[in-house]
């Protein structure tokens, strides 16, 4: 079940709706519109790093519920682990934590899930929902002692949201302000000891004030394929699939970094085998159904490699301005900055200098092309004899 409360928030499949219970784990939507930008302009592809309704509807079953199900982020799981057990000892609710990183890879999983460990009842919000003072004041007079309360996309909060923020969450006190003008009377309240976790993708638009309120910054990084493996089998497992090894590295390595990529892959592998009657799903049927949704080897859509495309082909490898870029492949800079180019950078296919965006030889080489001299010298990725071409050969065994 899916609800969404005033402007619209939604909360992840299962979730509870419980203004003022004290279930422990268990967690409390307070509001409204959970939509950010970027998902605003979704992306149209099996690709995008963003949550779509089915994935809300099914990740909300494969999330873990406790770190030591929780796979990768290995020195985060390690610090949280310590922090975690010694605020228990004390009876204390531990520090404000924010949590950053590019979409899809956990952060709201791993605030459930430190809430879960705490033993705590969980509010779940976004800051583009908290629009009004009233919005904050209504959502803090819900906490309770040891509450978590998770702000998704903190970095939208606006400046009066996160000015009324600023005392509740460093001296658990809100200040109510009532009448106009010489009229106007603040009056301080105090608040139950609560944890604020904070998830953003765009870490730098935080304000230093807020940011410095966090007692952890914890950033989340891309998956590497073991662990992206690890998160397949677990998915399999769950729905109750068969899946062979080798499907399984097929379905890891074109994820992108990503576990909700990566368990989205494994529904459509799931459906694709099952169209095709297969019971199993081996090798052959993954890579099938992968290519059927035009995802290749190195977990790029038809997209990124028009972005790729166009800066090679139009652009001689560029540098070319992410505007040019956006206007020629007809989406918007902050879709490309945001949904496309994380992955691109952090695979080595592009780079982001200050003169604008370069095509690197992983690039050509990816495309099929041979990559300029200086190009080659640029290249930090893998090396030629690594290289994969999608377009002259699809598939290597
Ligand atoms: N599902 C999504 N992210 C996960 C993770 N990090 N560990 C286990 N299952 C997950």
């Amino acid at each position: 079940m899916t609800i969404i409360k005033n402007n619209g928030y939604q909360l992840p499949e299962g979730s509870v709706y419980q203004p003022a219970t004290t279930t422990n784990g268990a967690i409390s939507g307070s509001q409204t519109s959970g939509k950010g930008k970027v998902q605003d302009r979704e992306r149209h592809s099996v690709m995008s790093s963003n949550e779509t309704n089915s994935d809300r509807k099914s990740d909300q079953k494969l999330r873990p519920q406790h770190l030591k199900e929780y796979i990768g982020q290995s020195h985060l799981k390690m610090m949280l682990t310590m922090s975690i057990s010694a605020a228990l000892e004390r009876k204390e609710p531990i520090d404000h934590v924010l949590l950053y990183g590019p979409p899809g890879l956990g952060k709201t999983t791993l605030a459930q899930v430190i809430a879960s460990e705490m033993g705590a009842k969980i509010h779940m919000t976004s800051g583009p929902s908290l629009e009004r003072p009233r919005d904050i004041v209504g959502l803090v007079h819900q906490l309770e002692a040891g509450d978590v309360l998770f702000i998704d996309e903190i970095h939208r909060l606006n400046k009066v949201a996160e000015e009324l923020l600023y005392p509740a969450i460093e001296d658990f006190m809100i200040d109510l302000t009532s009448g106009k003008g010489h009229a106007t009377r603040t009056m301080r309240l105090p608040l139950p000891k609560f944890t604020l976790i904070g998830a953003t993708t765009k870490a730098g638009s935080i304000s230093k004030a807020l940011r410095d309120r966090f007692g952890f910054s914890c950033r989340l990084d891309f998956y590497n394929e073991e662990e992206l493996a690890k998160i397949v089998e677990r998915t399999g497992g769950i729905l109750g699939l068969t899946i062979e090894q080798t499907a399984v590295v097929q379905i890891a390595s074109r994820s992108r970094g990503t576990p909700r990529i990566a368990n989205r892959l494994v529904r459509l592998v799931r459906d694709f085998a099952q169209y095709k009657g297969k019971k199993e799903i081996d090798r052959e049927i993954a890579v099938e159904a992968l290519q059927s949704y035009q995802v290749d080897q190195s977990g790029l859509d038809s997209t990124d490699r028009k972005l790729l495309h166009v800066v090679i082909n139009n652009y001689d490898g560029g540098p070319v301005g992410l505007d040019t870029i956006a206007a020629t492949i007809g989406e918007d800079s902050e879709t490309i900055e945001d949904v496309y180019e994380p992955f691109l950078i952090q695979a080595g296919f592009l780079q982001r200098t200050p003169r604008g965006r370069i095509a690197t030889a992983l690039a050509y080489q990816h495309l099929g092309k041979n990559p300029p001299a200086n190009q080659l010298s640029l290249d930090f990725g893998r090396s030629e004899n690594q290289s994969n071409s999608f377009e002259d050969n699809d598939e290597k065994p």
